[in-house]
């Protein structure tokens, strides 16, 4: 039988980092062409393949894939010198980068050293991560920015790499649309950072949801198959805003050192140690040393910025929300595994405002940082769970926690991952996948 092509959206479902990089990778193999639709280099992406770990901010992920064309669209915003070293670190990993391989959208907006400054100075509020993505979305809007089909008149050592592969990135995702190619259209961040539907002020300058895949592509709603959200087995978010599910307080996680100065300081037995009595205190009901625990083994330092990630339970609302605001397919369940040490888990069913119960979210800041969580307990596994292959296999708690979770949020849960690795990926559901 003649196979069609498809063409499948992956977005963040919570606040970035739900480990979009590991799938974009995974579904990649089956793909032919890769479009990364919004944002720039404030994303970080870490993709670990045996022992090689890729970082990218802004090429895609489906790169490792020597076979594959990688587009970045026109919804981006691209600071030359970051691409470019991009390019080049992977080359001299063995890759050879041309326009087979990556193409750049002429109308992407280009980060300036104005830019940079601009948001260094300003960003605080928000707790950006510095890298101009902010003014340059501003100036795009203002129409006084720089597009790469200017940047590329200029002549000087990034232009001049960039160049050859700058080209009308719409035309070439259509066309293979039209030859029924299977298209994996990746968004960068995460629902909740979306500037029109996320926790304003505390998102993003770009639409990481769905809707963003077209805009940010120049492709119609009506050639999209499928939606997948990516989403944790717990909730996690850097920078300020509101964050109902939030184990111990903001300024507490701010404290904490980031996880390499911690091997440094106390060696693997220290760590170990550490880990033991985090354990301990998260098992008595500690919250912030739940929230410590999920940090610990999740590795929950940010890939851009090296920030320790606030930390929470699964939210429910969050997951529903991102389900109506994407038009959501299917969900895979990342980093199950983090939650192996736990003795109880809990998961937010709704938040409790002025004294009264909701279920159902809002995306007004004010609001949400006056909500508290209502929670509903269940028990956890306590067994290492990153070796276990097929679902089936996975200890009875585990089974029902995922179970429960995709009841809750009316979504089929397609994947779930108990580790970094490709391998580490168990499939629930095929119908969502090439
Ligand atoms: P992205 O921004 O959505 O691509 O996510 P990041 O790469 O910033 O963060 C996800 C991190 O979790 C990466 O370091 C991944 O290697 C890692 N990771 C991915 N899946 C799993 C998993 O199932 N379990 C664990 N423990 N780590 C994972
Ligand atoms: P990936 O693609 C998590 C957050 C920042 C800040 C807010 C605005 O790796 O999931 P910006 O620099 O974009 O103006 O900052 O958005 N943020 C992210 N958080 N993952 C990301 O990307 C993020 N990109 C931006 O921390 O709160
Ligand atoms: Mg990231």
């Amino acid at each position: 039988m003649f196979k069609m092509g498809k063409v499948i959206v992956i977005v963040g479902g919570q606040f970035g980092d739900e480990a979009k990089g590991k799938f974009v990778d995974f579904l990649a193999e089956k793909a032919d062409l890769i479009a990364r639709y919004n944002g720039g280099n404030n994303a970080g992406h870490t993709v670990i393949v045996k022992d090689d770990v890729f970082k990218f901010h802004l090429i895609p992920s489906g790169i490792i894939h020597k076979d594959k064309v990688n587009i970045i669209g026109n919804g981006t915003v691209i600071d030359p010198k970051v691409l470019v070293s991009e390019i080049e670190s992977l080359e001299e990993k063995g890759y050879k980068i041309s326009d087979k391989h990556l193409v750049i959208g002429q109308n992407a907006h280009i980060i300036q050293a104005k830019h940079i400054e601009e948001d260094s100075a300003t960003g605080g509020k928000i707790g950006t991560t510095s890298r101009g993505i902010g003014p340059c979305y501003k100036d795009k809007i203002a129409r006084t920015g720089i597009r790469v089909i200017d940047y590329v008149k200029e002549d000087n050592r990034y232009s001049r790499k960039i160049r050859p592969l700058v080209k009308n990135t719409s035309f070439i995702i259509n066309q293979f649309i039209e030859n029924k190619k299977n298209i994996l259209l990746e968004g960068a961040q995460g629902t909740l950072l979306d500037i029109d539907h996320g926790t304003y002020p505390f998102v993003t300058s770009s639409n990481p949801t769905a809707g963003g895949a077209c805009t940010g592509l120049g492709i119609g709603p009506t050639k999209i198959d499928s939606v997948t959200a990516i989403m944790k087995s717990y909730i996690t978010r850097v920078g300020n805003g509101p964050l109902v599910t939030e184990l111990g307080t903001e300024e507490q996680t701010k404290r904490e050192d980031g996880i390499n100065d911690l091997k440094e300081t106390l060696g693997k037995e220290g760590l170990d140690h550490l880990k033991r009595k985090i354990t301990l205190k998260a098992n008595e009901g500690d919250e912030y040393n739940q929230g410590r625990l999920m940090r610990f083994n999740g590795k929950e330092y940010g890939t851009t910025t090296g920030r320790p990630r606030r930390t929470g339970w699964f939210d429910v609302l969050i997951a529903r929300y991102s389900a109506r605001i994407n038009g959501l397919s299917a969900v895979v369940m990342t980093k199950l595994d983090v939650l192996d040490d736990f003795k109880k888990i809990k998961i937010c069913v709704g938040y409790e405002y002025k004294g009264k119960k909701t279920t159902e979210f809002t995306n007004n800041s004010e609001v949400l940082s006056k909500c508290k969580p209502i929670y509903e307990e269940v028990d956890g596994w306590l067994e290492d769970i990153s070796k276990v292959k097929d679902f089936k296999e996975l200890p009875k708690n585990a089974r029902k926690y995922v179970e429960r979770i995709e009841e809750l949020i009316k979504v089929p849960i397609s994947i779930v991952s108990v580790g970094p690795e490709r391998s580490q990926t168990m499939i629930l559901r095929k119908e969502f996948l090439f």
